[in-house]
């Protein structure tokens, strides 16, 4: 087990995948940390699509490249598709606010959880903000009303360079009071 900022600081969008194959355990271990995150009420409002069928990890690269983008995803040996569940709130919440007021954070923190369990276990990762949703709703077999939390690209990583952190300075973001 790392020391967790180590793992923080070493986690890195992975844009050149090796042609190493993901095992299905790995996997399977990535949305095992997702499913153990925290969540408001605990509602848990997200379900997971691991893809790892070698022609759809294919299929699902293209959905991610529609703008011209995003090319290094072709050599990806797994996507990860995060989607946003129904939540059910505790009683005195949802009288006050709609079911889905927390879930965008609660799904965030199950896509970086998704990210970090990654790292921990030797692959690189690549969240996607773009990517052609209908497409990959008919390939997956997923409602076309389903809203979409997130795409994960998994695989090794070519290198194990660890590019330096361009981040806002500490004293930017924090105060201590
Ligand atoms: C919601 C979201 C969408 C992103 N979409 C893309 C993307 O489509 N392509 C890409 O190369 N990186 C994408 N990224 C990665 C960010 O560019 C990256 O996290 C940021 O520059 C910090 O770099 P690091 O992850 O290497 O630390 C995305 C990140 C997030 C959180």
């Amino acid at each position: 087990m790392s020391n967790f900022i180590d793992l923080c600081k070493r986690r890195q969008s992975c844009r050149e995948f090796s042609s190493r194959p993901v095992e299905h355990e790995k996997l399977a271990q990535c949305i095992e940390a997702a499913r153990l995150a925290p969540s408001a009420c605990n509602s848990q409002p997200w379900s997971f699509v691991a893809v790892e069928d070698p022609q759809l990890v294919l299929e699902v690269a293209k959905c991610a490249q529609r703008l011209g983008i995003n090319e290094y995803v072709s050599k990806a040996g797994a996507f990860i598709v995060v989607l946003e569940e129904h939540a059910v709130l505790m009683p005195q919440l949802r009288a006050m606010l709609d079911s889905q007021y927390f879930a965008k954070g609660d799904l965030g923190g199950a896509v970086v959880t998704i990210c970090y369990a990654a790292e921990d276990l030797g692959l690189g990762s690549l969240i996607i903000g773009l990517y052609d949703r209908e497409k990959l709703c008919s390939l997956l077999n997923i409602p076309i009303e389903k809203r979409f939390a997130g795409l994960i690209a998994l695989g090794y990583p070519a290198s194990d360079n660890v590019r330096p952190k361009q981040r806002k300075q500490m004293e930017e973001i924090a105060r201590f009071v």
